[in-house]
């Protein structure tokens, strides 16, 4: 009888041994996005694009389960480190995707680097994180802060102007979209007359628009993103300016904004490397699964997360599911042409997106594609030792 237990508890034993090894551990991934403040709409639209594309592969990784951890960052750089490093140490969990605001990703870089912890940006900006910062285990899905910047400084010279104002959030994303813009700007002989700030994430504009007005640019240059841009766009309005002084900006001003926006934003130029009206057979198919599933329409938030998904799958595949294996994920990511819905693209080698700039113009609801700024733009990763 005793001998009969012992048996059957070997016997049980190896079972569970033996199921363990024929289902593969899930692949953790920590989602440290804003789910609250000025950016929480953007935050949505990523997870929404993330899980969209792994919806696509039958709700898997190269073949692996999926379990999620999401903390809500609220963009506060202040709170970032302590949030990074609970996903990190506490949760353990196998990769890192995040985050929408160019300060915390800072942060998540530093953890990700110092730990070895994947890392995998599917919006913050940040020039440093492929910059200064790259590293064999840090992938960004999204852009530099310096790409839609600097082919809107071209477009601006293009368009004929001599003389700008910028006016933007003071942080990284902000300081660095308006140094990008610049760049261009000034090498086509333009002229920055101000630079005007405000501090993140307040929208009193109404002593800078009257600033705006009195200084008479021949244009204004924009970074402004989510209810900031929202709030922007009709305040520019409302005080006037737009029918004399042209508002161009980064295309976050007025994406995933013009539900809000409505006839303020009619007519705004915008760079990107994404746009509503791009018609190839990719895009649409992205574009119909995508408001299917969410009953809303997608933005460049929503294609960031997707392409996010597919960078992991990408690299998860090419280790066989052993994300230990950080050289050989790297390896095959950086060979990739990733079919993003945006046009295909592949990384830098600093692991950042090599990717065409749209000129867009808002009609109605739509930031419609008007022509490609600049082809195959890639960010000139200052810093960057890899
Ligand atoms: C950033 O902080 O890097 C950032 C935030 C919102 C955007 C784009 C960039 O839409």
């Amino acid at each position: 009888m005793k001998a009969h237990r012992i048996t059957l508890l070997a016997a049980c034993a190896m079972a569970a041994s033996l199921s363990m090894a024929q289902t593969p551990a899930k692949i953790k991934v920590g989602l440290m996005l804003p789910y609250t403040g000025t950016y929480a709409a953007l935050g949505i639209a990523i997870e929404n694009g993330f899980r969209l594309q792994i919806a696509e592969q039958g709700g898997k990784i190269a073949g692996r389960e999926i379990e999620f951890v999401k903390v809500d960052d609220e963009s506060d750089p202040s709170k970032a480190t302590d949030n990074v490093n609970k996903l990190v140490k506490r949760d353990n969990v196998d990769v890192l995707v995040g985050t929408v605001h160019s300060g915390v990703a800072m942060a998540m870089a530093k953890v990700a680097k110092d730990t070895g912890t994947l890392l995998i940006v599917p919006n913050a900006g940040a020039d440093i994180v492929t910059g200064a910062m790259c590293a064999p285990n840090i992938f960004r899905s999204s852009f530099s802060n310096w790409q839609p910047a600097y082919a809107m400084g071209e477009v601006a010279i293009k368009k004929g102007a001599k003389k700008a104002v910028t006016i933007t959030h003071k942080y990284a994303a902000g300081d660095e979209s308006v140094k990008g813009f610049r760049e261009a700007f000034e090498k086509g002989g333009g002229q920055i007359v101000k630079d005007l700030s405000l501090p993140f994430p307040g929208v009193e504009f109404q002593a800078l628009l009257t600033e705006i007005a009195s200084l008479k640019p021949d244009v204004v240059y924009t970074f402004f993103a989510g209810g900031a841009a929202v709030k922007f766009v009709k305040d520019y309005a409302a005080a006037g300016l737009k029918k004399s002084i042209p508002l161009y900006g980064a295309g976050f001003l007025t994406d995933g904004t013009l539900d809000a926006q409505g006839a303020d934003a009619d007519g705004l130029f915008t760079t990107l490397h994404y746009a509503d009206s791009l018609g190839t057979a990719r895009d649409n198919a992205f574009r119909l699964a995508y408001a299917k599933t969410y009953k809303m329409q997608p933005d460049v938030y929503a294609v960031q997360g997707y392409d996010a998904a597919q960078i992991l799958a990408i690299g998860t595949a090419a280790v066989k599911g052993d994300l230990s294996k950080k050289a050989e994920f790297a390896s095959a990511v950086e060979k990739a042409k990733i079919d993003s819905p945006r046009g295909p693209f592949m990384l830098s080698k600093a692991h950042n997106p090599v990717q065409d700039i749209y000129l867009r113009q808002v009609t109605g609801k739509e930031n419609k594609l008007v022509s490609v700024a600049i082809k195959g733009l890639a960010d000139p990763a200052r810093g960057c030792k890899m």
